[in-house]
């Protein structure tokens, strides 16, 4: 693991994030030159993490108890794992999912990178991929040049993987289909924690995604349904 040097983080919103996990901007400052300390763990998470999460959304913080409690359950297998193996540091690879559930503008999107930026300032290595399910298709839709089963992988065995707004679209096909029962299905049978937001009547899963894909989802996720108005009209 690369050496990230406390400076180069100057100006990341970090604060709200370490307290919330009880943690310190010294404790995450130490700069002790060793790769393998937990506070260059979480320098590393957050910089590779603050790569992933758009301008919008920098500065965000969850607040679902239930993102917390997910947090703590990786942290925890992840920390055990390392314990057992006596490995140098402590990943996250394996673990539960979760399913946030919420009309548009409740604040999903928001919850989901609080909860990424949150998860890498406590000290073990979380490796996120990062897409919306729209973005998804559009990157394995077979194309000239383009090996999108590579791309697939990348998304399917990812440590961690936030899909963002599963099931948005109007009209689901054979491909969307395929891709999503492909990649639940990949996740759900290796143990990947997997973060999902979908604005998706709860009755009305099974109908958008399918029973196949709606039954694994049940097993493997935590499901959180957010209540509330849409946050962008009343700011607007
Ligand atoms: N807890 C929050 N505090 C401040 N702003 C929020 C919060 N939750 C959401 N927002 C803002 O409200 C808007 C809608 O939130 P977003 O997460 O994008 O909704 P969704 O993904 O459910 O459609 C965004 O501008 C977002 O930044
Ligand atoms: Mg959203």
């Amino acid at each position: 693991m690369q050496y990230i040097p406390p400076s180069n983080l100057r100006g990341h919103d970090v604060e709200p994030l370490l307290a919330n996990r009880g943690l310190t901007a010294d404790w995450f400052n130490t700069h002790d030159f060793d790769p393998h300390s937990a506070a260059n763990v979480a320098r590393h998470s957050y910089t590779e993490a603050a790569a992933k999460i758009p301008f919008h959304y920098r500065t965000a913080v969850s607040s679902l108890p239930q993102l917390r409690t997910w947090i703590d359950t990786l942290v925890a297998d992840a920390k055990a794992v390392q314990t057992e193996r006596g490995a140098p540091i402590a990943s996250v690879n394996t673990g539960p999912s979760l399913l946030l559930l919420g009309s548009t503008g409740v604040g999903k999107t928001h919850e989901a990178y609080g909860a990424m930026r949150e998860l890498a300032v406590t000290g073990v290595s979380a490796r996120w991929a990062v897409t919306t399910a729209a973005d998804l298709y559009a990157a394995l839709r077979p194309r000239h040049g383009v090996d999108s089963e590579a791309e697939f992988a990348r998304y399917r065995k990812a440590a961690l993987l936030l899909v963002d707004d599963l099931g948005a679209e109007r009209k689901p096909t054979e491909f969307t289909e395929e891709v999503n029962f492909r990649l639940i299905n990949y996740r759900y049978e290796h143990h990947l924690p997997t973060l999902l937001t979908s604005n998706v009547e709860p009755k009305e899963l099974a109908g958008r995604l399918g029973d196949r894909v709606t039954s694994r989802l049940a097993e493997m996720c935590e499901r959180v349904a957010m209540k509330g108005n849409d946050r962008r009209r009343r700011a607007a």
